[in-house]
This record gives structure tokens, C-alpha cells and sequence, in this order.
């Protein structure tokens, strides 16, 4: 059997890895500010992660969720702690399209009703649900065209049309990233946010809020929409959650009452992924990295304003989008083959991304701009 062939992938294979660096079959190293799509974030194998990990797998990895798992509990009870939702609830899953999936089932169940508004250039996911609040009609096939979801897709800016569709008192849910990651880093701002809140209270609808790639500090707070003082009633995590193990959740506001056989899974929440997820935030807390991918990422922002080829830098901390003069496809591939630093693209052909492990320090920056430099000496003189 072969693999069904849907990646379009690097001519790279990676046998190990260790901090903010990957290694391929060729012992060639690389400078990881990609972190595998935002999923790293303590750092590769980090050791603490990684002996929980291999203790866990010695007593018991996995049992349902018809037994008591105290590592459940303890993820939820730390999470809510350092992210400050602490009167939330947790319900744990795999990924990010099914923390958003569950989220908007949870709206619909509590609001009794099905229609959605998301944004233009959002990326949610590619299950059912997930897929109808994502904006890329590549995405969607026939069988997912054939079902009853009913989303309205609306510029960031056009609150007019935003209230006239709440008006109608038929909306379930606005779901919306933290900052908009696979657009090409877009962060919806203070004003939106703060409109956003108030009109889910006035109209009676359910604020989603993705923190799928922005969220676990990635943007110098624990969640981004947290430097805006929002609130959101539902809020979803995946990446970073887990550093690699396959992880997700949604952070669920007081209001929603759970019943048994409201949701459910059967690997969510097992104990070696919950093992993984305290281990990801008792090394965030202990090791300071939302403060450090703050500060980290101011500096990068500084010393990266300085090339003239770079038109625009989107995101914060370590959530950054650099928009280039040029396509920058060839720039890429410059950088991961013959500078050895993984990067990142987007939907925009003109922004590169970077999502750097959370605790990367100044000499990683140092090596990345210099690299960024000589990609682009070589781009320009071929040399
Ligand atoms: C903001 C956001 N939400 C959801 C997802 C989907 O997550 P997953 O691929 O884990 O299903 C992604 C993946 O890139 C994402 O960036």
C-alpha cells in the first residue's frame, strides 16, 4: 500500500530533534522557527515532557472516559489557572477542528439554533462543521455543500452588515480566530473584539473564539484575544496544547450545562495525552515562556523592521507574519534547503510565517536574521 498522496511535502526527512532544532537522515541541522505549524511550543524533546511522557506509557496510556482519569482533571485545573478562565469547564479532544466542531455544537445546543457568522479568510478546520465556518471554497466538497450548516461570511471591518444579520435574532454563534493565522496573520483588533462582545450580549449569541494557533502564549499573553480584555463564552485550543501529542479542547463558559452523551470521544482525554498537556504548562509556567515570547518577539519585530524588502510585519510575540515585496515561494525554499531554517507560508503568497518554539532565546534570533539575510543576498545576487 501506498500513502494517499495529499501533502505537497519537502524533500527532507527528520530523525531527531532537540530544542529549537531539527536534525535530518543527513545529520544536516536546522533552525526550527516554524515549530511544525505552532504545535511546537516548550521545544523539541524537551526532557521534562519527555520523561513524563515515557512514566505515563509504563503505568497506563489509555483507558475511555468510563473511568475516573485524575490527569483530566489536572489539565483542566491548571489550564483554567494559568489561563485565568478558572470558572470555566474543559472538554477534552484531538484536534483543532474537533475542539471546533464540539464549540459549535455546545452554541447550538444551548441557543437551540444553527446559523453561524465567521469572517472572511478564516481557517477553522476541515471536518463537517468545522469546514462551513472555514473561507476556502477549495476545501468544500460536493457532500459537505449537501448539508444543512448556514454560515454568513463577513469582512472584519463591516460591523453594519455584522448587526444586521444578528438583528434577525437567528444567529447561533460568531466564531472567530484569535488572530487569523492561515490568511496570512491577521489580528481582527481591539475595536472588533470589543464590538463583537457586545453584540453576541445584545442579540443573545454565542462568542466562539479560536485559539487554535494563537493561544498557549504564543502571542506574548496566554490567549491573544487577552490583550483586548475580552471574554469569549467558548474558546478553543489544539497545538500547541499538546507540543506534538494530539491534543485539543474547548474552554467552556459557566452558562452551558452539560448532560451525559452531550459530546463525546473515544481518545480524548486519555492519559497519555493529558500527560503530554500538563507537562506543556508546568514548563510554560516554570520556564516563564509567555513572557518570554513576548519580550522574544519584540525584539524579532525590531531587528526585522530593518530590511527594506520586508513591506509589512503582522502578529505579535511569536506569532508573525512578514509580508514581502515579492512572492515568496523561492525565498522559502531558499531558506529551509540552503539555510537550513524552517519557515512558513500562508494563504497570501507574499507573507512568510513564523511560529518559533515559545522559548527560543536572542542567539536563535540572531542566527535566524542572519540567515533571513543571506536568503535574500542570494535571492537578489544568486550568490
Ligand atoms: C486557527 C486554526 N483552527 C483550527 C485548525 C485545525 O486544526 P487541526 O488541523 O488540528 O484539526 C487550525 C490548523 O491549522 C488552525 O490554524
Amino acid at each position: 500500500m501506498k500513502l494517499f498522496d495529499v501533502y505537497p511535502i519537502l524533500d527532507i526527512e527528520l530523525s531527531k530533534s532537540k530544542e529549537s532544532y531539527v536534525f535530518d537522515v543527513q545529520g544536516n541541522m536546522y533552525l526550527d522557527f516554524y515549530g511544525g505549524h505552532a504545535v511546537i511550543s516548550i521545544g523539541h524533546t524537551h526532557p521534562y515532557y519527555v520523561q513524563a511522557l515515557k512514566e505515563q506509557i509504563d503505568k497506563i496510556s489509555y483507558y475511555s472516559n468510563s473511568v475516573y482519569i485524575y490527569q483530566k482533571n489536572k489539565l483542566a485545573h491548571l489550564l483554567g489557572n494559568i489561563s485565568g478562565y478558572e470558572d470555566y469547564s474543559l472538554f477534552i479532544c484531538n484536534s483543532g477542528s474537533e475542539s471546533n466542531e464540539n464549540a459549535l455544537k455546545i452554541a447550538s445546543f444551548h441557543t437551540g439554533k444553527s446559523k453561524v457568522i465567521a469572517f472572511k479568510g478564516s481557517f477553522h478546520g476541515r471536518t463537517s462543521g468545522s469546514l462551513s465556518v472555514t473561507d476556502n471554497y477549495k476545501l468544500i466538497s460536493p457532500f459537505n455543500v449537501n448539508t444543512q450548516h448556514e454560515t454568513i461570511f463577513i469582512d472584519y471591518q463591516d460591523f453594519d452588515s455584522l448587526e444586521e444579520k444578528l438583528k434577525n435574532k437567528d444567529i447561533c454563534a460568531i466564531i472567530t480566530e484569535g488572530i487569523q493565522g492561515v490568511s496570512g496573520i491577521i489580528d481582527p483588533g481591539l475595536d472588533f473584539f470589543y464590538k463583537v462582545e457586545s453584540f453576541c450580549k445584545k442579540y443573545d449569541t454565542v462568542l466562539i473564539v479560536d485559539e487554535v494557533q494563537s493561544g498557549y502564549g504564543r502571542t506574548g499573553s496566554f490567549f491573544s484575544h487577552q490583550l483586548y480584555s475580552v471574554k469569549p463564552d467558548l474558546i478553543t485550543v489544539a497545538k500547541g496544547m499538546g507540543n506534538g501529542f494530539p491534543i485539543g479542547g474547548v474552554l467552556i463558559h459557566p452558562k452551558f450545562k452539560p448532560y451525559y452523551g452531550m459530546l463525546g470521544t473515544t481518545f480524548g482525554g486519555n492519559h497519555l495525552a493529558c500527560t503530554a498537556g500538563i507537562a506543556v504548562l508546568e514548563i510554560i509556567q516554570k520556564e516563564n515562556l509567555i513572557e518570554n515570547a513576548k519580550k522574544m518577539g519584540k525584539i524579532l519585530l525590531q531587528k526585522l523592521r530593518i530590511f527594506p524588502e520586508i513591506k509589512k510585519i503582522r502578529g505579535r510575540g511569536l506569532m508573525l507574519g512578514l509580508e514581502f515585496d515579492f512572492p515568496i515561494q523561492d525565498l522559502k525554499n531558499i531558506l529551509i534547503y540552503k539555510e537550513k531554517v524552517f519557515v512558513g507560508t500562508s494563504n497570501n503568497p507574499y507573507v512568510l510565517r513564523l511560529l518559533p518554539p515559545l522559548n527560543i532565546n536572542e542567539n536563535h534570533i540572531k542566527l535566524f536574521l542572519k540567515k533571513l539575510k543571506k536568503a535574500l543576498m542570494y535571492l537578489k545576487n544568486g550568490k
